[in-house]
């Protein structure tokens, strides 16, 4: 391998990688004090995040530390949606697709290089697939960002699964739900500058909140924030 690059495929099919991934599902049953939450939403484009995540939880059931695994859910964008496809011919045709642009870089991904593992964690955890199209997935990170969580585009396209899926009713009011947050809103801002400023081509941003330009001295956002919070008091 010359220097200065690295191989990303070959990084993906490093089982090494794998082992690491598998580790955030010990650390959600951790979290949770060993009480296994219903569902486990992922961003999925090469797949080796959910056969990892699998991977780990029924690791923890095989040793005793629960007594069943999450179903978990993948969420692709439908830009790049090989597995979606798949899933909705019932596990009969798989078909890599050339994947298309999407915001979700990260899983734009036509061909996943954990095609099988991914099924077999699927079928052995009762698990689903999902896709969210680019505006929805917009719309859900400006939803979320809104409460100040400011999640990446992977993020959201497993947020807009979990909206999807509470709507059609497969995940009820009660059922406790982990969406993965796989990246930080910092690493993709260009993407969210674009929406709220409202240039996405085809695209309404019906939840933009408008960028204002402010010299970069502290004074200058202070003062725009006391307006703005000052113009919201008097309206209420
Ligand atoms: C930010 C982010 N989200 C989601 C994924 C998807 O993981 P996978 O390719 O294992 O499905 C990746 C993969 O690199 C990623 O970087």
């Amino acid at each position: 391998m010359g220097k200065g690059w690295y191989c990303r495929k070959r990084l993906r099919l490093n089982s090494l990688r794998l082992e690491g991934q598998k580790t955030v599902a010990i650390k959600i049953l951790q979290q949770f004090d060993w009480e296994v939450p219903d569902w486990v939403i992922v961003p999925g484009g090469n797949l080796g995040n959910i056969y990892a995540f699998y991977k780990g939880f029924h690791m923890c059931k095989e040793l005793g530390l629960v007594d069943r695994i999450p179903r978990l859910m993948c969420a692709q964008a439908a830009n790049a949606n090989p597995f979606y496809l798949y899933y909705k011919s019932g596990w009969k045709d798989f078909s890599a697709v050339k994947a298309k642009t999407t915001f979700a870089s990260a899983i734009q991904i036509g061909d996943p290089v954990s095609i099988d593992r991914a099924v077999y964690a699927l079928k052995n955890c009762d698990g689903i697939v999902e896709e969210a199209t680019k505006e929805d997935l917009m719309d859900a990170m400006a939803q979320a960002d809104s409460t100040g969580m400011f999640i990446c585009p992977h993020t959201s396209v497993a947020l807009t699964a979990l909206h999807k899926l509470r709507n059609s009713g497969v995940i009820s009011a009660t059922d406790r739900t982990v969406v993965v947050i796989t990246a930080h809103g910092l690493k993709f801002t260009q993407s969210k500058v674009d929406y709220h400023s409202k240039v996405i081509l085809d695209m309404a941003c019906s939840l933009a909140n408008p960028p204002v330009n402010v010299k970069a001295d502290f004074g200058s956002v202070i003062d725009v924030l006391k307006t703005y919070l000052e113009s919201k008091d008097l309206k209420q």
